[in-house]
């Protein structure tokens, strides 16, 4: 690294304007639930014991409102609490401190508002509070707060000890600020938003709901909590835990097929908001809090067949430089120290997923007794597994007579109807699962075949007017007589 010598250094001031960068603030990303969420965390790490959401209609002067009982702060913690970089994110935290940026609260807040207020009171203290109002932001260019807070807000605290209510007023992103009261459209809008929010909190603090760390309520009806992996179910399959160093654990699960679930309801209720496909994947915690659900994290792609696999990801906050944690706390990605390891246990998983359908499959077949068909057999050889498409398949024996009055039509349909059934699913689980190996292509055909076939095309190539020298190189670019050079010269 170069050395700098600051003691004796010229310097020049690069303050950032402040109505330009807050703007900036807003275009994080956040969706409405990953912002609340984000809100949330901060009444976790304050040691709150009960939360509670909720909206105020009014239109284009809607609110949201976020109140959790934890140990407040002060006037000056309040100030703090809104500097934008509150705390450095180098800084050692607490292992239940959900925070690291020091951003959440202005960055969540401004992805969906342009009022954040912040209303605390301290155990036997005063109820304070402080607002940012990106207009006045904008119009002074200063980072200033103002001491305002929405009407009938100056209450909120009277019937607890200590707390913190974060009031989201002027709600441009969520609501245009000319809708009308009796807009019973956005109204509904407004409320069919939220039931996004409460399924994407009950899943993202399930752990802390279901250990009753706190109660989380949504216009006083409790959240209850959802855990992705339906530990209840008796056809769940649990995998042994890995573990990666020593800040990180992995559990793979396989849910049951559809049809042994314990329940209809059951089934339903695991199936969560984006559905079973997309619920596939890692789920990845950063102290209890889930941050991605149902990702593969770029290790491999969703597919139908691994719909049932879910695997739970334990990080604790020490590794959160390394996993690039973003400041939503809804992505990481996993450094390249353990990314092999998380691509073999998911491998590994998804074998087990595909098993569960191939069961099923197998069900079917052992009903379907001797009379079951199937389009590739499996073939072992000297310890070594292959595929062959069976001869004997109904669909195989009608393109044969096809065949004889259109041939053109009927190879085509042949080479369409293998080209769709390669068994590659199975093929890849057993690459997987590393279940001996895979036979070299080609290795225990008859050299008799290829070299007649090389035979014929050869002088076919002839007849077309290719000279010997010429049909001889053609052959040697075609697959597979590329591989056989001395058969070729020895035509
Ligand atoms: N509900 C709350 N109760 C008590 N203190 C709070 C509350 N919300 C925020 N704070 C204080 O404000 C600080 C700043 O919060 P903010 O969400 O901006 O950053 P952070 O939580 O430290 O880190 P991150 O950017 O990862 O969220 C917190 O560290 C905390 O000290
Ligand atoms: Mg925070």
């Amino acid at each position: 690294m170069m050395n700098v010598d600051f003691s004796n250094i010229q310097t020049a001031s690069a303050i950032p304007g402040a109505a330009a960068m807050i703007e900036t603030f807003r275009a994080i990303g956040y969706s409405l639930e990953t912002a609340v969420a984000d809100i949330i965390d901060n009444s976790i790490s304050a040691g709150a014991r009960n939360i509670y959401i909720n909206r105020v209609w009014r239109g284009g002067e809607s609110m949201i409102i976020i109140k959790d009982d934890g140990y407040g702060m002060s006037d000056e913690e309040i100030i703090q609490a809104m500097r934008p970089g509150a705390q450095n994110p180098l800084e050692e935290r607490s292992l239940t401190d959900l925070g690291r940026f020091g951003l959440g609260l202005k960055t969540a807040s401004f992805s969906q508002c342009r009022n954040l207020t912040l209303i605390s009171k301290k155990k036997g203290g005063n109820v304070n509070f402080w607002t940012w109002n990106l207009d006045y932001v904008a119009l002074t260019n200063r980072w200033e707060l103002i001491r305002w807070l929405p009407d009938e807000s100056e209450k909120m605290l009277d019937d607890v000890d200590s707390g913190t209510v974060v009031v989201w007023s002027n709600l441009d992103r969520v609501l245009p600020s000319l809708t009308r009261v009796d807009d019973e459209n956005a109204k509904r809008k407004f409320s069919e938003a939220f039931d996004k929010v409460k399924s994407h909190l009950a899943m993202t603090f399930h752990r802390f709901l279901e250990d009753k760390l706190f109660k989380l309520y949504w216009c006083s009806h409790e959240i209850k909590p959802w855990n992705p992996f339906c530990l209840n179910e008796k056809k769940l399959q649990i995998m042994p835990t890995d573990y990666i160093g020593n800040d990180i654990a992995v559990k793979g699960y396989i849910l049951p097929h559809k049809n042994n679930f314990s329940s209809e309801t059951a089934y339903k209720n695991a199936e969560g908001v984006y559905g079973f496909s997309a619920h596939q994947g890692f789920y990845v915690y950063r102290g209890n809090r889930l941050l991605l659900a149902g990702d593969w994290l770029g290790l491999m792609r969703k597919e139908e067949s691994y719909k049932l696999v879910r695997i739970q990801v334990d990080l604790q906050n020490t590794v959160d430089s390394d996993w690039q944690i973003d400041i939503k706390k809804s992505k990481a990605y996993p450094p390249m120290g353990c990314r092999l390891q998380l691509e073999s246990y998911a491998k590994r998983a998804c074998g087990l997923g595909v098993e569960v359908y191939k069961h099923r499959g197998r069900i079917l077949k052992r009903r379907a007794g001797s009379d079951f068909q199937p389009l590739w057999s499996e073939k072992k050889k000297d310890d070594k597994w292959y595929f062959v498409v069976n001869r004997e398949h109904s669909m195989i024996k009608h393109l044969k007579l096809l065949a004889k009055e259109d041939p053109d039509q009927a190879i085509e349909m042949l080479l369409k109807f293998v080209e769709e059934s390669i068994p590659t699913k199975t093929i890849y689980v057993k690459e997987a699962q590393e279940e001996n190996t895979q036979r070299q292509p080609y290795s225990d055909i008859d050299i008799s075949i290829i070299k007649s076939m090389m035979e014929q095309i050869y002088h076919n190539q002839i007849l077309d007017g290719l000279t010997p020298e010429q049909a001889r190189l053609s052959l040697k670019y075609m697959e597979p007589f590329n591989e056989y050079e001395d058969l070729i010269d020895e035509l």
